[in-house]
């Protein structure tokens, strides 16, 4: 049977399947003759690449440093199938996970740091409905500014039209141009080309301590509810962390920002710049959060003349 060449249904049609264990590439010793379970195998001029289990490995006596989990792409995907492997690699790459492509004859198989593999399905699932995470570049602006004028068109707040230009528009272009501007903190979600999803969060600080300060976020209207916003949320918090920002602050409903680990700020420590904001000011503390913060919450300046 010819396998699937369209890309957008082999995207569609990729089942991502983690293997059990953990895999390793290690170099086969020359003149050792090859022996044991050897998953995959390379030859070059240099020598035998090999990988394999890690307890194999460890058995076989060999050397490795790369641990990783191995990922099966479930389609029958025709070796010609032009782009699979450059969309998956580009989709990994822009959330900062290296991965090794191997194609077997039935599937492709992705090799990426075992740490990284829950996060890499993540990123799989994503592209499998044609979205893909990446930050944002200066030349996104214009389309971004539009996306956020669509997206905040009806008020949050009180669920009305808004006339003229939303002022998360403004405030946006403000937060570009900014001291507390953080590129890798500004991401936006891509179908087919086309943004369709942003969130930025920028410097803020409680006392002396930095962190974020998250918002605006939007998603284009015809596009909400599909996981487009959480994906962004989720992106925006594994970034933090590995930048090692010890919390998120924001300002919106609790309904939606509980679920992804957001409690009324005050809990921790921090009051809302504007006291009637109660609940609604939310922070997410990360692994870094110290427990004896106590203070109010300061944003960019471009929030400050809202
Ligand atoms: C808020 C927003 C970014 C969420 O993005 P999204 O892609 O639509 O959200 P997701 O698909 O990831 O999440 C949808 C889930 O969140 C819920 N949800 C979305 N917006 C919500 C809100 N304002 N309050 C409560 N729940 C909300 C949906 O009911 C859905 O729940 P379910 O999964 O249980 O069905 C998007 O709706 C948007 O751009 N809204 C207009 C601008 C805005 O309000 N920005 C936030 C200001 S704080």
């Amino acid at each position: 049977m010819a396998g699937e060449t369209d890309l957008e249904t082999l995207l569609e049609s990729m089942h991502p399947v983690v293997r059990n264990g953990e895999y390793v590439y290690a170099l086969w010793p020359h003149g050792r003759p090859l022996e044991g379970d050897v998953e995959a195998a390379v030859r070059e001029a240099e020598g035998l690449t090999v990988v394999l289990r890690r307890q194999e490995a460890d058995r076989l006596g060999l050397a490795y440093d790369f641990v990783a989990a191995w990922i099966t792409l479930q389609i029958h995907s025709a070796l010609e199938a032009v782009g699979l492997t450059a969309a998956v690699s580009a989709a990994l790459t822009h959330a900062g996970i290296s991965c090794n492509v191997l194609a077997g004859f039935h599937h492709d198989h992705l090799l990426v740091p075992a740490g990284d593999a829950e996060r890499a399905l993540g990123v799989l699932k994503l592209l499998g409905k044609g979205i893909v995470l990446r930050s944002e570049q200066p030349q996104d602006r214009p389309e971004i500014l539009e996306l956020t004028a669509q997206a905040f068109s009806v008020s949050p707040v009180t669920g009305q039209p808004v006339a003229g230009t939303p002022i998360e528009v403004g405030l946006l272009r403000e937060l570009f141009a900014s001291e507390e501007y953080l590129p890798e903190l500004s991401i936006v979600a891509e179908i087919g080309g086309d943004i369709v999803g942003h969130v930025i969060s920028t410097r803020a600080w409680v006392g002396e301590l930095p962190l974020l300060g998250l918002g605006p976020i939007g998603v284009a209207p015809t596009l909400q509810r599909r996981g487009i916003g959480s994906a962004l949320m989720k992106e925006t918090a594994v970034r933090a962390a590995a930048a090692g920002e010890p919390g998120i602050a924001l300002l919106g409903s609790p309904a939606y920002y509980r679920r992804f680990g957001f409690v009324p700020a005050t809990s921790r420590g921090v009051q809302p710049p504007e006291a009637v904001w109660g609940d609604h000011f939310q922070l997410l503390a990360l692994p870094g959060w110290p427990d004896d913060v106590r203070g109010t919450f300061r944003y960019a300046a471009p929030f400050e003349r809202l």
